[in-house]
């Protein structure tokens, strides 16, 4: 066990590079599982939930090599009962849609709910069921049979971003002509179209609400650099705002993260674009606003606590509606530890801002949770020390040694 002690109250100087995406690269790995033959992955971000992605391909037989670039090769995969594994992490359920394409059956553990909520997979068992597969569930364990899946038209009763993954994944080599419509428009969903259509598929649309699918039989190996983690870059920009000082960030897709530059402008934090970067420039001070989440090109829900917590110190009042996922507060005590005034009704957050945040000892909920708390302990005064923090090790690759080169005073340390 491992935890985040950081002293506050410095600000932020220097240029930080945004890894590869974290939601990007999870699908595309899934995505392998479809192609008997090396695929060549760069921009790989070291995060544990890769990790646990790569074990997850090796159990059902693929040769990886890691390295500068992820060298893939499931030539010889063979279909296999389920892997605890796949409890470790949500995305795992992506392999489903690959292995229903590559073998016709899949067997897998039904994921559970998770601590931002319940997180259901109907849309995506909907969307299977569409392509002709049967489905039957014993002791939490789901079959799918479907050796001749056809291409169908599917709408999905909200464009969740894994159902959208998925049902492309399955349909990819279906027979015929797939339409997925009301489907996500996330660039993590045009990141796997991309890759899918180098090693042969053909879709189109992705990043509007109608993907279309038309079958391609086979599928041959591909060359792919994941594109950059917009939650990471996010992350640093409020990072920056709620520390102030003068933040350079590259290796951006500026359009990726609009309605996070747009919200920050709100709050009167003057940031500067360039093509591929951009820099923040911060007293601290923020005005705060409303956000709602949204599934994109809307405000994200993966940015939605890392919000809270720079508002937390924003002056006037602030009122933050989660309407994508409906447990995603459980930060909000961790942050009223280090003095923040919060409160949570249902969906909405009401963050009136003080005048100070002081450390504390506090523990990551989640993910970005963890990230949220990183944010205010830049921003309090005095020494923060955060645990859990196995949860921010999932999506934020070397996050202490990025900070670090920005002046910031953190460390990691064992727990005793
Ligand atoms: C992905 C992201 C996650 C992000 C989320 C929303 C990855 C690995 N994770 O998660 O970081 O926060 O998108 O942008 O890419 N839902 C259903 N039935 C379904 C599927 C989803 O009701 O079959 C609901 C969920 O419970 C949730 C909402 O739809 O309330 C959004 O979920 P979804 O877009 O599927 O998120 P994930 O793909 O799990």
């Amino acid at each position: 066990m491992e935890k985040l002690i950081i002293n506050g109250g410095n600000k932020i100087n220097g240029t930080v590079r945004v890894s590869g995406s974290k939601n990007a690269v999870l699908p595309i790995l899934a995505a392998t599982l479809l192609i008997p033959d090396t695929c060549y992955i760069y921009n790989v971000p070291a995060l544990r939930d890769v990790y646990t992605m790569l074990e997850l391909l090796k159990y059902y037989g693929a040769d990886v090599e890691a390295g500068e670039c992820l060298k893939i090769n499931c030539s010889n995969i063979q279909n296999r009962p389920p892997s605890a594994m796949v409890r470790d992490i949500r995305a795992s359920f992506l392999i489903v849609g690959a292995l229903l394409g590559r073998f016709g059956r899949v067997s897998m553990f039904m994921p559970g709910g998770c601590k931002i909520g319940q997180r259901p997979v109907d849309l995506h068992l909907k969307g299977f069921g569409a392509l002709g597969a049967s489905q039957s569930l014993e002791g939490g364990i789901i079959d799918i049979s479907g050796k001749y899946l056809n291409g169908r038209e599917i709408y999905l009763d909200f464009p969740s971003v894994g159902a959208t993954e998925n049902i492309m994944l399955a349909s990819v080599t279906a027979k015929g002509r797939t339409i997925i419509s009301n489907c996500a428009a996330e660039p993590e969903i045009i990141d796997l179209a991309n890759f899918l259509n180098k090693a042969g598929a053909k879709i189109t649309g992705a990043g509007s609400d109608t993907i279309v699918v038309e079958g391609a039989p086979a599928l041959s190996g591909v060359s792919h650099s994941i594109i950059p983690d917009r939650i990471e870059a996010g992350t640093f920009m409020l990072a920056a705002a709620a520390a102030g000082g003068e933040c350079r960030i590259e290796n951006i897709m500026i359009d990726h993260i609009r309605p996070v530059m747009s919200k920050l402008r709100e709050m009167e934090v003057d940031i500067k674009e360039e093509e591929n970067a951009l820099t923040v420039y911060a007293d601290g001070i923020v005005v705060n606003t409303d956000i709602k989440t949204l599934p994109y090109p809307g405000f994200p829900t993966d940015m939605q606590a890392q919000f809270t917590a720079l508002m937390a110190k924003g002056l006037g009042t602030g009122i933050v509606n989660e309407t994508v996922f409906e447990n995603r507060f459980m930060y909000v005590g961790e942050l009223i530890k280090m003095g923040a005034n919060i409160t949570v009704e249902g969906k909405l957050a009401v963050v009136r801002g003080v005048e100070g945040l002081a450390g504390a000892e506090v523990n990551a909920t989640d993910l970005r949770a963890g990230a949220a708390l990183i944010i205010s302990a830049l921003a309090a005064e005095g020494k923060t020390e955060i645990g859990n923090i196995h949860y921010i090790d999932r999506g934020y690759e070397e996050i202490e040694k990025k900070l670090s080169a920005l002046g910031c005073k953190i460390k990691r340390v064992k727990c005793p």
